[in-house]
């Protein structure tokens, strides 16, 4: 079975009470809950994770190099800041997907350009929690 790595950035541990208007009610632990339900179905293992520092994630994605069948990131501010997390995506050799629960490229300018999107295979943004659900849907087409 496929082990399927889903990264959070920061911040992303206060969804429920962080701008519900934006990022709806949900929180991350119910998101979590989705993912284990679709990935079951999808007969996918997950290892679901959430950082606020920047190197942590780092080293979560260097870790999954050999060792993940893919993985799905939403990688919240740091999208828009960091080249370490684009350089350390560039080490793996699974598919990546990026997520957002709102659609960055509606929002602020500074929300505008993805440091993630270019080494990404797909991108879901705009459709709160279920875009972890549809990335998960996209892997299982992506590893057919
Ligand atoms: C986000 C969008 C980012 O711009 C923002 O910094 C986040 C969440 C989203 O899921 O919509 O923290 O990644």
């Amino acid at each position: 079975m496929k082990k399927i790595l889903i990264l959070n950035g920061p911040n992303l541990n206060m969804l429920g009470t962080r701008e519900p208007e934006i990022y709806g009610h949900q929180t991350l632990d119910d998101i979590e809950v989705l993912c284990a339900e679709k990935a079951k179905s999808l007969e996918f293992g997950i290892d679901f994770r959430q950082s606020n520092h920047e190197g942590e994630l780092v080293t979560w994605i260097q870790e999954a190099r050999g060792t993940a069948g893919g993985v799905i990131i939403n990688a919240a501010a740091y999208t828009h800041t960091s080249v370490a997390i684009h350089d350390a995506l560039k080490l793996l050799d699974c598919p990546i997907i990026e997520v957002h629960l709102s659609n960055p490229k509606e929002r602020e300018e500074f929300r505008h350009f993805s440091y993630i999107e270019s080494v990404a295979s797909a991108v879901i943004a705009g459709h709160g929690a279920a875009g972890y659900e549809m990335a998960l849907e996209e892997l299982k087409k992506v590893l057919r």
